[in-house]
């Protein structure tokens, strides 16, 4: 088994082959970072570019954490710094990036369908890490481990995601990865904030957040955009709070095991309380720590010969 082609852009074309093969191969990374000394030479003489154009905490320093461990060198651009902020177009960009001998580029671009654009221009391999609203698949293979971690699989598990669908990369990319292992995936949000044509992806949309919880084994809560608020989607943040922040009320909803999940950033006290996101059933944390192994085993099987 190996993974087709040098990119990873999207889960939407992924195979559940595919899928359990990155997590597989997570597997032994995780043993990696657990170490005293964090370092294999798998990645000797490989090289890595991040080129963020949109904020980031976890993903990017987890992909240059990643690349580190597994003995790659490292260069990270920001948009703001480079020639970017003179007028230089992303492909242009890369290209000079790739010239200069990059192995594999981890981009992360306001424009829907950028990652897959440089995908189709570079030799290199082209890791997408965020692209508008579009996709994260990184983020949703760290989130598919920490769930098979958990529950020791996904096929028929319960999984609702909730808040602002519309604008999160991250639950397009959950909805393709949990649908295609087999589990069931609920939405719920203000209607505003769910996307028309969402179900036509395998996941079900609830109009009550009562529903989409009721026995879940998983809660699977989404940043919410604080900064499309001025856009009028929900009346205001206190309103979206009241409705759909996951407190310890709602979440009682699912099941008594369930797992309590969050890509981060945060937002403390509106999309989610602070007590259920330090609670017993949080795995945020874990969450960010299972996304350096998940993306050691992306760049293994991408750059590393690991699929071959
Ligand atoms: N989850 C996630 O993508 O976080 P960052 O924006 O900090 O990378």
């Amino acid at each position: 088994m190996e993974l087709r082609g040098k990119d990873m852009v999207g889960l939407r074309n992924i195979t559940s082959q595919e899928i359990e093969l990155i997590l597989d191969t997570a597997v032994p990374m995780k043993g990696i970072i657990n170490r005293q000394i964090k370092k294999v030479p798998t990645l000797r003489g490989r090289t890595l570019v991040t080129v963020f154009y949109e904020a980031s905490t976890r993903t990017r320093t987890s992909f240059e954490l990643a690349a580190k461990y597994l003995s790659a060198d490292t260069v990270g651009i920001a948009a703001a710094t480079s020639s970017v902020s003179k007028g230089e177009s992303l492909k242009d960009t890369a290209r000079n990036i790739a010239a200069m001998g990059a192995d594999v580029v981890v981009l992360r671009h306001p424009m829907a369908g950028a990652a897959e654009l440089l995908a189709n221009t570079l030799s290199a391999s082209v890791i997408n890490a965020g692209d508008g609203a579009h996709e994260h698949p990184s983020q949703a293979l760290l989130d598919l481990f920490t769930v098979r971690e958990k529950k020791g699989r996904l096929d028929g598990l319960k999984v609702a995601i909730i808040g602002d669908i519309l604008h999160s990369r991250v639950a397009r990319s959950d909805i393709w990865g949990y649908t295609r292992m087999g589990a069931e995936v609920r939405l719920a949000g203000p209607a505003t904030l769910i996307p028309k044509d969402i179900e036509k992806t395998g996941a079900r949309v609830c109009g009550k957040i009562e529903d989409a919880l009721a026995g879940a084994d998983v809660v699977n809560v989404l940043r919410i955009q604080t900064e499309r608020q001025q856009q009028g989607l929900f009346p205001s943040l206190r309103e979206y709070s009241r409705m759909f922040c996951i407190n310890r009320e709602r979440l009682r909803l699912a099941a008594p095991d369930a797992l309590l999940m969050h890509p981060g950033p945060m937002n403390r006290g509106i999309e989610i309380s602070p007590d259920v996101a330090d609670g017993l059933q949080s795995v945020i944390t874990e969450q960010v720590t299972n996304g350096v192994a998940v993306r050691m085993a992306l760049l293994y099987l991408l750059i590393g010969g690991g699929a071959r």
